[in-house]
């Protein structure tokens, strides 16, 4: 099967310039000018993409499908997750397999497995949290990079539930150098969070409103500062998830001026929303909790300075969506009960593009990198994603710079009843997304059908 997207302008890390991409099966074959006319072409479908960008697919190398969390699953399997995602314009999910304290890793793995069997629409792995620390655990880690899985989740914070201490997560760097993997990091000082957070409560102040105020950039900066120590002690490299504020980035800027190999990653909401939204009347407040929370106007500045001179690496989303009704009320009394979490799986490549490129605050190149070329490179799954090269799968994206929308959850994929960008505007969007060759948007429309995702198998980093 081959297939001619003809007459755009492919866009990758490095280079923008005008060409032909003839896919053939799974791969791209060709990359060149006027390949219509060539023989290599001949029978292909055609796409055409004049005035169009062609980017690789999408990378979210955080999302949270269908994850048992605070009393509760959030909303978005892997089945509405792909389609979301899909229709976004992003071909490649990373979803975290969580075990409970005292679950073991591969068990836990298992559970995951069958919990998304059949339901990936997109290629997929998994990044393997270690949530408690015993023999058990040091003895599974070499067997979960065994079976492609070489990145780990460590949590600094939601005490007695997730959190590490020091020594857990020493060893837990440790034991990751040995077999090859990458740490990543929920870095926000629980215990200060969680005393934070009962020093409100016993005070009746448990609206959305202390959400926020209980983890302050301070927290999360010390938690950022100390785990790139314990890295660094280690000799192993370190990737911070979800970077909200200029306290935790400023970490992971003064680590890499010292050498040292810190990644940080940033998600949409920390770059465009605000923590004026706990504030809203009523407990409209709710909809916009997660951990870290939204933070202030100077941190999104921070943030995309950051983007823009390279400091931070990714953008995810930590996709973790929850409906209003029935779940955010579930903490209508105490913020505390409130599910962490919300959107962002579909909106992320055009918002980045809408508010990054647009206004240039970052290239086209420099979007590519964040959303698709870096998180390939970090998790070992580049030059097979993340680009457009001979060889590599042809996972492509015709985005249209003139094609805008407004944001809606009357219109997105998500099975949430809200979203948290309702009413933006986007200026520029995915028109056409291929999976492997394998037209899965198109037209407005997901037609990549149920499941056919692949496990992406990967090896020591
Ligand atoms: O609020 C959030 N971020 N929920 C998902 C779990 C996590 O901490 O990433
Ligand atoms: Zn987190
Ligand atoms: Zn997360």
């Amino acid at each position: 099967m081959r297939t001619l997207i003809r007459g755009g302008e492919v866009v990758t890390a490095a280079d923008r310039y005008a060409a032909d991409v003839l896919v053939e099966d799974e791969r791209i074959a060709v990359i060149g000018r006027d390949l219509g006319s060539s023989s290599l072409a001949q029978g292909a479908e055609l796409i055409d993409a004049a005035g169009k960008l062609v980017i690789p697919g999408g990378i979210d190398v955080h999302v949270h499908m269908e994850l048992p969390f605070m009393g509760t699953h959030s909303i978005d399997d892997f089945e509405s997750g792909s389609v979301a995602a899909i229709c976004g314009g992003t071909t490649t999910l990373v979803d975290f397999v969580i075990p409970k304290r005292g679950d073991g890793l591969l068990d836990t793995l298992e559970t995951w497995n069958q919990r998304h069997h059949g339901k990936p629409a997109v290629d997929y792995t998994y990044h393997m949290a270690v949530t408690w620390w015993s023999q058990q655990i040091h003895d599974e880690i070499p067997k979960v990079v065994e079976r492609g899985i070489t990145s780990f989740k460590v949590f600094m914070a939601y005490k007695g539930v997730l959190q590490l201490d020091d020594d857990e997560l020493f060893q837990t760097l440790l034991r990751v150098r040995e077999v090859g993997g990458l740490v990543t990091v929920h870095a926000v000082n629980g215990d200060v969070q969680n005393r934070m957070a009962e020093r409100f409560a016993a005070a009746g102040q448990l609206t959305p409103h202390y959400h926020p105020l209980a983890q302050p950039p301070e927290a999360e900066g010390e938690a950022a500062g100390r785990v790139i120590d314990l890295a660094a002690i280690a000799k192993q490299p370190v990737y911070i998830v979800h970077t909200t504020c200029a306290e935790a980035l400023g970490r992971v800027i003064a680590a890499r001026r010292r050498g040292q190999e810190a990644y940080s990653e940033t998600c949409p909401q920390y770059l465009l929303l605000d923590d004026s939204l706990y504030d809203l009347p009523g407990f409209e407040g709710a909809k916009y909790v997660l951990s870290p929370p939204l933070r202030k106007p100077a941190d999104q500045a921070a943030l995309w300075q950051g983007l823009a001179d390279g400091s931070v690496a990714t953008v995810g989303t930590d996709h973790c969506s929850f409906k209003f009704a029935g779940q955010k009320e579930m903490g209508r009394e105490d913020f505390r009960k409130i599910p962490n979490g919300f959107n962002g799986i579909e909106e992320r490549v055009n918002l980045l593009y809408s508010f990054g490129v647009r206004p240039g605050r970052i290239s086209a190149s420099r979007w590519v990198e964040v959303c698709a070329t870096n998180p390939a490179k970090i998790f070992g799954l580049y030059p097979r994603k993340g680009t457009i090269a001979v060889g590599s799968d042809a996972d492509l994206v015709v985005f249209d710079p003139h094609r805008h929308d407004l944001i809606s959850a009357r219109t997105h994929h998500s099975r949430s009843d809200y979203n948290v960008y309702e009413g933006l505007k986007l200026e520029g969007m995915a028109d056409t997304v291929l999976l492997r060759g394998r037209i899965v948007y198109q037209g407005g429309q997901y037609c990549g059908g149920k499941g056919g995702g692949q496990f992406l198998k990967r090896s020591p980093l």
